[in-house]
C-alpha cells in the first residue's frame, strides 16, 4: 500500500514539474490568439452575422485611448457592393474606422481599435485583415456613402469574413527577438 502511495505521490509531482515546464500548457487562449494571428484576404461568401459584428466592434469600443478621448467612430459595411469598393475583391464585411480630426493621440488610439477589432474576430475564429491602402480613396469619394461623420476622416479599414482557401494560411516571419527587445534589469 505504502509503495502505491508514494509512487502516485511521484507520479503527482512529476505531472506537476512538466506541467510548469510546458508553459504553453497553461497559458491563455488570448496568447496562443496573438502568437499565431496573421493577415486573411481570402473569404468565403458566408457572411458574418450580426452578433459577430457587433461583438467585435464593442471590443473596438472597449480599446483605451489617451485620456478615453475615444476619437473614434466605426462604419461596418455589409453590403457586398459597397465592401467591394473599399476593398477590391474582397467577400468580407468592411469595417472603416474614422478618427476625430481634433485629437491628441487620434492614429494611436484608432490603432489600438483597430488591433483589439482584429483579435476579437481571430479569436470568433474569423479571418481579419488591415488596410492602409484605401483610406485616401474612402476620403475622397465615399464620406457620404458611408455617412462618415463630419469632423472625423478614415484612418483605417479593417476586412472581416470566413476564412476561404486562398487566405495567407501562416504568418509572414518577424524579426529576431534578440535584435528587437532589450531588457535593462
Ligand atoms: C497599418 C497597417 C496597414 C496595412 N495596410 C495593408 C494594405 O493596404 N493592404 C494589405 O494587403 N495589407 C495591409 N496590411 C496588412 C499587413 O501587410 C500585414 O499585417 C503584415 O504583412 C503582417 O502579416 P501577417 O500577420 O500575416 O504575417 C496592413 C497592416 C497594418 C498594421
Amino acid at each position: 500500500m505504502r509503495v502505491i502511495l508514494a509512487s502516485l505521490l511521484l507520479l503527482l509531482c512529476l505531472m506537476t514539474v512538466a506541467l510548469a515546464a510546458d508553459s504553453t500548457a497553461t497559458r491563455p487562449e488570448t496568447i496562443d490568439i496573438l502568437l499565431s494571428s496573421h493577415a486573411h484576404r481570402g473569404f468565403t461568401e458566408e457572411p458574418v452575422s450580426r452578433e459577430e459584428l457587433d461583438l467585435i466592434v464593442q471590443c473596438g469600443i472597449e480599446a483605451p485611448s489617451a485620456m478615453n478621448a475615444q476619437p473614434w467612430r466605426f462604419t461596418v459595411v455589409t453590403n457586398p457592393d459597397i465592401a467591394e469598393q473599399i476593398v477590391s475583391g474582397t467577400k468580407g464585411a468592411v469595417i472603416v474606422i474614422s478618427g476625430a480630426q481634433q485629437g491628441m493621440s487620434t492614429q494611436f488610439d484608432c490603432g489600438l481599435a483597430t488591433e483589439a477589432m482584429y483579435t476579437a474576430a481571430q479569436t470568433l475564429g474569423l479571418g481579419a485583415n488591415i488596410y492602409l491602402m484605401p483610406v485616401a480613396q474612402v476620403n475622397s469619394n465615399m464620406r457620404d456613402t458611408l455617412s462618415i461623420p463630419v469632423g472625423y476622416d478614415a484612418v483605417m479599414v479593417m476586412t472581416v469574413g470566413h476564412i476561404g482557401e486562398d487566405a495567407v494560411s501562416s504568418a509572414s516571419p518577424r524579426g529576431d527577438t534578440k535584435e528587437i527587445v532589450n531588457f535593462v534589469e
